[in-house]
């Protein structure tokens, strides 16, 4: 049976360098907080622990980790080991492999940290880390070799002399260790110039006392970014939207500016969907096959059918079932629900609304609160009045009817099927089907 794993979040520091009242790892990149990522690294795992070093004020984050991390608070912050060293109760007796894991190494990949440790545990090493080459290094410790490449140690930015400083090779943040190796590197570390204890001194404490020490170089260098400032907050945004850009390539979706897509984590593209620049795909979003969503639209939590068309249009919470078009500039909000092949014209905008098949939702109408038949045709400047001043009002509207331009329906109330409401009226009261109604309020003229 393989051993058991116990993971270590680091999440402690004060992120002074990111200058705000929000604790670091809560700061969102790319649809969730940096925390999130380690998190999931770490249960991906399945550990028989999670711990999680917090520093002082830290309840938000707290709160966040809810059941899914033992708190360990740390209540000066003495450094990365120092922190490490607030786990060492949990870990008494513990003869496992432990990850150690900076909260801010969001780039850091699932199969990374699980190759990581198969790495560990087939070298049998008492310490492995995750390292890579970069461009630049400034900032990272320093991975130190001797001259068969075995590992030495790891050296810091401030402490480097300029040889060491122009390695390359630099530390992730992401360590894994043979529990009793990591007890004692830890009661082992001796305070640094500033008091500061390193975890990274951990390493050359286990050689000292005999033990194993390997690195694992990754190829992908933007695995190793990690985040301390809100430039590097930007550029880890984009380097994991460009991941979830490069994941829906394969599976056959075209980008036209691959740069300027947000992508949130749970979203699904179908085949042979393209997607203009500057679009948001957000939350639960669900695109079918052969959808076109267009420059500047936002969708968050739509579901779109196959074949949709989307023109610089916002779309919250709703579904546009296949062959549905919309905007440009369309508003669909919370709670839509178009059937097949609906046309949704500039500048509409819809709340609470059901709209039957084929029917067509005019350009600069409201749509707010209402069930609408199969092939109605809502005129441009058609407005929905739902509202009371007090309470909101719904309005239904029969299949095939006819609302003209510029015609105001007052819910609550009904249109009868084939009815027509001339352009300009003001309808305040029901319609029966196949009535024809002008004027201010509406009176009928006539039956179809
Ligand atoms: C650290 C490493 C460096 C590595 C880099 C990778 C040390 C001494 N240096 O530097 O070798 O290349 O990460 O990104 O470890 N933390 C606490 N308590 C503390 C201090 C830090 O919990 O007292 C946590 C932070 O929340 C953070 C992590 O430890 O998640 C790393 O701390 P940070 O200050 O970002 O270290 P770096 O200077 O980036
Ligand atoms: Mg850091």
């Amino acid at each position: 049976m393989a051993s058991s794993t116990v993971a270590i979040l680091l999440a402690a520091g004060e992120g002074t360098r990111m200058v705000s009242k929000t604790p670091k790892v809560l700061h969102e990149v790319a649809g969730l907080p940096m925390l999130e990522y380690a998190l999931r690294n770490a249960e991906r795992l399945s550990p028989s622990r999670i711990l999680a070093v917090l520093g002082a004020g830290s309840s938000q984050v707290r709160s966040y980790l809810g059941k899914r991390a033992v708190p360990v608070p740390q209540s000066k912050r003495r450094g990365t080991g120092h922190a490490a060293q607030q786990t060492l109760p949990y870990l008494r007796g513990f003869k496992g492999d432990v990850l150690v894991i900076h909260a801010d190494a969001c780039l850091v990949r699932p199969q990374t940290v699980l190759a990581l440790r198969q790495f560990h545990r087939l070298q049998g090493s008492e310490v492995t880390l995750l390292t890579a080459r970069v461009d630049s290094p400034f900032g990272y410790g320093r991975i130190l070799r001797g001259g068969q490449g075995e590992v030495m140690g790891i050296v810091e930015e401030k402490d480097a002399t300029d040889p060491q400083r122009r390695l390359n090779e630099i530390n992730a943040g992401v360590y894994f260790f043979k529990g009793p190796a990591l007890t004692k590197a830890l009661l082992a570390l001796k305070p640094r110039e500033g008091g500061e204890l390193y975890l990274t001194d951990t390493v050359h404490g286990v050689l000292s006392q005999g033990g194993k020490a390997q690195a694992l170089m990754v190829p992908d260098r933007t695995e190793v970014f990690g985040i301390n400032d809100r430039a590097q907050l930007a550029q880890a945004h984009r380097l994991l939207n460009l991941r979830r850009v490069e994941d829906h390539q394969r599976e056959g979706v075209t980008f036209l500016d691959p740069f300027s897509v947000e992508l949130g984590p749970d979203v699904t593209i179908g085949r042979d969907c393209v997607i203009e620049g500057g679009v948001k795909l957000l939350g639960g979003t669900g695109l079918g096959q052969d959808c076109r969503v267009g420059s500047g639209s936002f969708l968050s939590g739509a579901k779109l059918g196959r074949g949709v068309i989307v023109k610089a249009s916002r779309i919250v919470d709703s579904e546009l079932k296949d062959g549905c078009d919309a905007g440009p500039f369309a508003h669909i909000r919370g709670g839509c629900v178009l059937e097949a092949g609906v046309h949704v014209g500039t500048n509409a905008e819809l709340k609470t609304a059901r709209v039957g098949p084929g029917s067509k939702v005019g350009h600069f109408s409201y749509v707010g609160d209402a069930v609408l038949g199969r092939e109605v045709n809502v005129g441009a400047g058609c407005v929905f009045a739902n509202f009371d001043g007090k309470r909101k009002h719904a309005c239904r509207v029969g299949e095939k009817a006819f609302l003209g331009s510029n015609s105001t329906l007052v819910a609550p109330l009904s249109v009868g099927a084939r009815s027509v409401v001339g352009a300009g009226a003001v309808v305040t009261r029901d319609v029966p089907a196949r009535a024809t109604v002008i004027g201010v309020p509406a009176k009928p003229v006539g039956r179809k």
